[in-house]
């Protein structure tokens, strides 16, 4: 009997917006998939780029960073700097062999319950469809190694 595939989801959520979302769609009873691990964070500037690689090598499938919308950060400025940090990140996992959509930012008020919702069940439908991370991008590593020692000779 084959064992269904199901996602490991990690979300960081920052504390004052995002959090509070997750709770406003509980509240509301809006359904999302339960493969989600919620983290509570400050702020999502809070977010170390390593906590994302280390989630990844932990054998996380997906990572969803989640805070307030820009201008709503509670320390005025940690989205921005979460901004610019996924930037780089995109650019680090793909140095890595990671697929770089394993990987999303979103801005969710405390009043978008519904939007949280939504998100989380098509951001897993989305990592669900890249398939398990390790298994995948192991393959794709093993191929590069096979390609580049190839080219060697
Ligand atoms: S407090 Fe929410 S993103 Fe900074």
């Amino acid at each position: 009997m084959a064992i269904e595939y199901k996602p490991k989801v990690i979300g960081f959520l920052c504390n004052w917006c995002s959090y509070a979302g997750a709770d406003s769609a509980g509240t509301s009873r809006k359904h999302y998939p339960p493969n989600i691990r919620i983290i509570r964070v400050p702020c999502s500037g809070r977010v170390d780029p390593l906590f994302i690689v280390k989630c990844f090598q932990q054998g996380a499938d997906g990572v969803l960073i989640a805070g307030c919308h820009p201008g709503d950060c509670h320390y005025t400025e940690g989205n921005f700097y979460s901004r610019r940090r996924f930037a780089l990140l995109h650019e680090l996992l793909s140095f890595l062999g990671i697929t770089p959509e394993r990987l999303r930012l979103e801005w969710v008020s405390a009043a978008e319950g519904k939007k949280f919702s939504e998100l989380v069940a098509e951001f897993t439908a989305s990592v669900a469809e890249l398939g398990p991370q390790k298994e995948v991008e192991n393959e794709n590593r093993e191929k590069l190694a096979i390609t580049s020692s190839e080219r060697e000779v």
